[in-house]
Formats: structure tokens, sequence, C-alpha cells
């Protein structure tokens, strides 16, 4: 095999790898069918659509709103679970950060609730 063929097999092997793994990120999780319906119901009151009714400056109803940079952070941060604000504010244990808010908690649990594992 000369120089240029293994080169050229190089390339198609990452191309490959390249594909599975964006496949694999892209089939995890569907923003549009997995999460929205959720922020929908619980957390559109307060970040949805209606500008005068959003707390926080934050937005969930858009995948942009979502990973939007809140400053050095953001409340998604796609296929990064650990780094995604969010995430800890819904597992949160102090009441003045959990979301949604103590007040209005529903499906997710009340406030304080341990997990169950
Ligand atoms: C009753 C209104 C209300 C609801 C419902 C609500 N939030 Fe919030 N949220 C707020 C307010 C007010 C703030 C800003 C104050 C704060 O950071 O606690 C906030 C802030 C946040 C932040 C931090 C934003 C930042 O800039 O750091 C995240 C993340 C968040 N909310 C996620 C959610 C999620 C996810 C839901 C639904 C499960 C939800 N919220 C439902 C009122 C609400």
């Amino acid at each position: 095999m000369n120089a240029s063929s293994q080169v050229l097999r190089l390339i198609g092997v990452s191309l490959c790898l390249c594909a599975t793994f964006f496949h694999l990120r892209v089939g995890a999780v569907e923003f549009g069918s997995d999460v929205l319906p959720i922020f929908s119901e619980k957390c559109f009151q307060c970040h949805g659509p209606d500008e005068k009714e959003r707390k926080g400056d934050l937005r969930l109803d858009t995948s942009a709103g979502a990973t939007k940079d809140l400053g050095g952070y953001a409340a998604v941060v796609p296929g990064n679970p650990n780094q995604s604000t969010l995430i800890q504010r819904i597992h949160h244990s102090d009441p003045d950060e959990i979301m949604p808010p103590p007040g209005i908690r529903t499906f997710l649990g009340s406030a304080g609730e341990k997990d169950p594992q």
C-alpha cells in the first residue's frame, strides 16, 4: 500500500467515526420530542414565549434560548448534562434554587423530596 492510499483510508475511518458519534449524540435526546413537552408543561409559564411573564431572562421554548450563554454557563449544554444548569436546578436541594419554584411544583415532586434512589 502506498502512502496516499493509507491517508485516504485514514480519512475514511475518521469520517466514519464522526458520523457514528454524531448519530449517537443526536439519537440520545431529541430536544423537540423528549425535552420540549416537559418544559412546556412545567417551565413555560416562567421561561416560555411570553416575554412579559419570562423570569430569570431564560427562555426554554427554543433550543437557542435553552442553550444561550448566561454568563459563562448555560441552562442546557448539549450532550453534557453535568454542565447544564437546568439539570442542577431541577435536582437542587435549596428551595431558593430548585426549579420549578416550590410553590408551584407539581409532577417533579415537592421541594426537598429525595430522589427515589
Ligand atoms: C413560577 C415561575 C417559574 C417556573 C414555573 C420555572 N422557573 Fe426557572 N426561574 C424562575 C425565576 C424567577 C428565575 C430567576 C431567579 C433564580 O435564578 O432563581 C429562574 C431561573 C431559572 C434558571 C437559572 C437561569 C440562570 O440565569 O441562571 C434555570 C436553569 C431555570 N430557571 C430552569 C427552570 C426549569 C427547567 C423549569 C421547569 C422544570 C423552571 N425553571 C420553571 C421562575 C420559574
